[in-house]
């Protein structure tokens, strides 16, 4: 039995969050998993909902809410912080008798990588972020890269385009390196896919699901919703919230879309159940304007039999297959949206025979269970390595 201690810093129900409660709500022996969570929240609900070993051990506000990107003299007693809250933890991993530690987020991979130190164990960062800018300062980026080199036993990517940003060089390459797709996990107790519901004839809807973060470019979409208001038969979905510190941006939204008169476009907030809402969709598209390090919900609009719209760089280029399984366009474009989304609509047939592809590639390449397997496989070559 391998037991790993999974550490996030946050709890709050955003991708990284999403992917590893799929993984975990389907690993099976020989990994028995621990989660610690330094808050709680909606993860630690759900993991604890479904029968799984939750932790919270609370660390610090300011460093959890800290910003990825500040330095300034609050770093020092940052630092601190995570030293202190490393050690607590390497006790508590030693009593709970763990073998593995996993960390699934870049502030946890740093007091994760304390812990392992203190108490002996090895290490799994699994990123999720692409560590360059503009995401992450560029003195930032080259700090955890450096790291990234020297600290973790194992480093699990989300894609091919978050492992490359780490630039591991296969020289000086002394952990094991694999990329693990977050994949899709059909939900427990939801009908089957095949079965045909109900779409309304009256309206063309697209469908837009993410936090609520400039990045993300919800309002790319709402730039392009404006040129959609003379064909009121096609509205706008955008499901999602602000969650780390993102108000600004939310009412930025709102206010676009009464200055606009924006009557065909819909701010759904936090949805629960997003599959449902993809039911009802025609299209979904994914506006991140710059590099998304995976796109998940992509896997997840692929698999509910949607034609999907994405920007064309980063982890999407890893998803769609441009013209077979869904749109490439180019990121923060309006114009290059609103022709995309009016080609689906003038090609129906076309879009359909994409939308049957592109299930067949999420079956191909992007099913929980390979995801799973992957992972457990992964430990101990790990181990045995450290
Ligand atoms: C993060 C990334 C997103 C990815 C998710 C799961 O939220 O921003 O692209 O899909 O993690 O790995």
């Amino acid at each position: 039995m391998i037991r790993v201690a999974y550490l996030d810093h946050t709890s709050q129900w955003s991708g990284a969050e999403i992917a590893l409660f799929h993984l975990l709500t389907r690993v099976n022996k020989p990994v028995h998993p621990i989660v610690f969570l330094a808050e709680d929240g909606p993860l630690a609900i759900k993991l604890q909902e479904a029968g799984i070993e939750v932790r919270i051990v609370p660390l610090d506000e300011k460093v959890r809410k800290r910003n990825r990107n500040s330095i300034n003299l609050q770093l020092i007693s940052s630092a601190f912080s995570m030293i202190k809250y490393g050690r607590l933890l390497a006790r508590m991993l030693k009593e709970e008798q763990v073998t593995c530690i996993h960390t699934n987020s870049l502030k946890s991979a740093i007091y994760g990588a304390i812990a392992a130190k203190l108490s002996a164990l090895p290490l799994v960062w699994h990123i999720h972020d692409i560590v360059a800018p503009p995401y992450l300062k560029s003195i930032v980026a080259k700090g955890i890269k450096t790291l990234a080199h020297y600290l973790p036993d194992g480093i699990i990517a989300n894609s091919n385009t978050t492992l490359s940003s780490l630039n591991l060089s296969q020289s000086s390459r002394r952990q094991k390196n694999i990329v693990i797709y977050p994949s899709f996990a059909e939900p427990s107790g939801s009908p089957s896919r095949e079965v045909k519901v109900f779409k309304s004839k009256k309206h063309f809807t697209v469908l837009l699901v993410g936090r609520l973060t400039e990045w993300k470019g919800q309002h790319v979409l709402l730039t392009a919703a404006e040129r959609f208001l003379p064909q009121s038969h096609v509205r706008f979905w955008i499901a999602g919230d602000a969650l780390f510190g993102e108000q600004a941006y939310k009412d930025r939204l709102i206010q676009m879309i009464e200055e606009k008169k924006l009557t065909n476009v819909t701010l759904f907030g936090h949805v629960n159940d997003v599959s449902s809402l993809m039911q009802q969709a025609d299209v979904l598209v994914h506006t991140s304007i710059s590099p998304e390090p995976f796109g998940q919900v992509i896997v997840e609009g692929m698999a509910a039999g949607l034609p999907v719209i994405a920007s064309n760089e980063g982890g999407p280029r890893e998803i769609v297959v441009h013209n077979e399984t869904g749109l490439l366009i180019p990121p923060n474009q309006p114009e290059a949206l609103e022709q995309a989304i009016l080609w689906v609509i003038d090609n129906p047939g076309t879009s359909q025979i994409m939308s049957e592809q592109g299930k067949k590639r999420v079956q191909q390449y992007f099913m929980i269970d390979n995801a799973v397997d992957q992972m457990v496989r992964f430990y101990p070559q790990v181990i045995q390595r450290s």
